[in-house]
């Protein structure tokens, strides 16, 4: 019989590891919430792998969409007209509403965000480019210049002209301030940067509405609507990083729409095809929308709107609407907020929880009084170092609970199907491996 997992531990280059490290398991079948590899073992799937398998596994309907366009025909140029393309157009556009018009297909987040800020460099003649040091936007050349985290720093010296700024981090806060008293200074130093770097230079902000892989960071409620009225001011577009958190993952559709404010653009992958086909969109304002008219869109792939990819979002959102994810997102927060305050009551090791809908984050820290975090950023160069969240990330696997973590937050976020029964085994067996962070704690 062939060896599957030596053969692709040889021949597949795996993204973000020194390739010595690499540890494969092959994976068999999946169904809804789990999935199980070739020995047979099952895994609970609670982070809908990255984030993305929003709808769980092997949902016959989203199958049929992708099959029945198939049979039709697997791909025609972007120069040409496909019905599942102009009907996802169609409905993103309805659940976005009259502010939003066309959206631009692509295949990945990086993609997307990469359309983003360009139309936002002719949209307004600018070119410098805002983002922020906890967050990620993309693996490819502006996009990973806009990433704060350490994945930016192999790729560096970068585009010119990108810019981060400070996060609305409450837990670490970059100006050490408590909230409210800190008259949210983490906006107001974002209206700073543009003053100084001057505001006939600078064309856009991009942030994640909650951001993810960096530990899962929702911000303050004042936030959103203090840079909308910054970006106004200095005539910035605002983009909403929405790759993680769009279609339905914290209970709304998007997560902007908690925060009373409209972005000018935003960008969608992962969920918005529940990952079965790769799909991102770049949704623009109508007032940008509008702008390309009489200006060149001057963008494009081959796999741009590919009919497959459209036709997996167009099934994926109306077998979300039928079973109403986004609304079961919404009444699982309380579950996983109970849940997972009481895990921190009885572990030192969890500093903080924080999360909305079905996208959660634990934080793990070293010391009580410091906030020292349990991994660094640091930890991510060092060659085979496994690091305490990884450590308990592993401890979950061995135990049929599959997870992400990043430097030191645990990234809970399971396909929006997932009841509360199944949350609470699974949090049963990250419960019992925090004993593995719990006696790191030195304080
Ligand atoms: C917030 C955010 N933006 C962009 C990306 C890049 O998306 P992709 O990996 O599809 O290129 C990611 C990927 O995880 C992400 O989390």
């Amino acid at each position: 019989m062939e060896d599957y997992a030596q053969m692709e531990k040889e021949y597949v280059m795996r993204p973000w590891m020194c390739q010595a490290d690499v540890r494969v398991n092959i994976i068999d079948r999946a169904e809804g919430i789990y999935f199980w590899d070739k020995a047979g073992k099952k895994y609970t799937d609670f982070s809908s792998q990255l984030m993305s398998s929003s709808c769980g596994h092997n949902v016959k309907e989203i199958n049929d969409g992708i099959i029945e366009q198939l049979n039709k025909y697997a791909y025609v140029t972007s120069g040409l007209g496909s019905e599942a393309r102009a009907k996802l157009g169609k409905m993103i556009a309805d659940i976005t509403g009259p502010n939003y018009k066309r959206t631009f297909f692509s295949s990945s987040g990086t993609e997307a965000n990469e359309a983003a800020v360009k139309a936002a460099k002719w949209y307004t003649g600018k070119y410098k480019l805002i983002s922020r040091y906890q967050s990620f936007h993309g693996a490819t050349g502006i996009a990973m210049m806009l990433t704060g985290d350490p994945r930016r720093y192999p790729n560096e010296p970068g585009y010119p002209g990108v810019l981060h700024g400070p996060d609305c981090y409450c837990y670490r806060c970059p100006f050490k301030l408590e909230y409210p008293k800190c008259d949210i200074l983490c906006a107001r130093y974002i209206g700073d940067m543009i003053r100084y770097e001057s505001k006939e230079s600078v064309a856009a902000i991009i942030t994640e509405s909650i951001v993810g892989s960096n530990g899962i960071i929702p911000p303050v409620k004042e936030y959103f609507p203090m840079l909308r009225e910054i970006c106004d001011k200095y005539n910035v577009v605002l983009i909403a990083d929405e790759v993680m958190t769009g279609f339905g993952r914290t209970g709304k559709w998007f997560a902007f729409e908690h925060y009373n404010y409209n972005p000018d653009i935003i960008t969608s992958a992962k969920n918005i095809s529940a990952t079965y086909v790769p799909l991102a969109g770049t949704t623009y304002s109508k007032k940008i929308s509008d702008y390309f008219e009489d200006h060149w869109f001057v963008e494009g792939h081959t796999f741009a709107g590919h009919p497959l990819g459209c036709a997996a979002g167009v099934a994926t959102i109306n077998y979300m609407k039928k079973n109403k994810l986004v609304e079961n997102a919404a009444k699982m927060e309380k579950v996983m907020e109970k849940r997972l305050n009481e895990i921190k009551a009885c572990h030192k090791s969890v500093g903080d929880v924080r999360g909305k809908g079905l996208f959660w984050g634990i934080e793990l820290i070293k010391n009580t009084i410091t906030k020292e975090q349990m991994g660094t950023r640091e930890d991510r160069f060092i060659r085979g170092h496994v690091s305490i969240p990884a450590k308990v990330a592993g401890e979950c696997m061995r135990n049929g609970v599959f997870f992400l973590q990043m430097i030191s937050t645990l990234l809970f976020a399971p396909p929006l199907s997932i009841n509360e029964k199944q949350i609470n085994e699974a949090l049963d067996v990250v419960d019992i491996a925090l004993e593995i962070s719990d006696k790191e704690v030195v304080a």
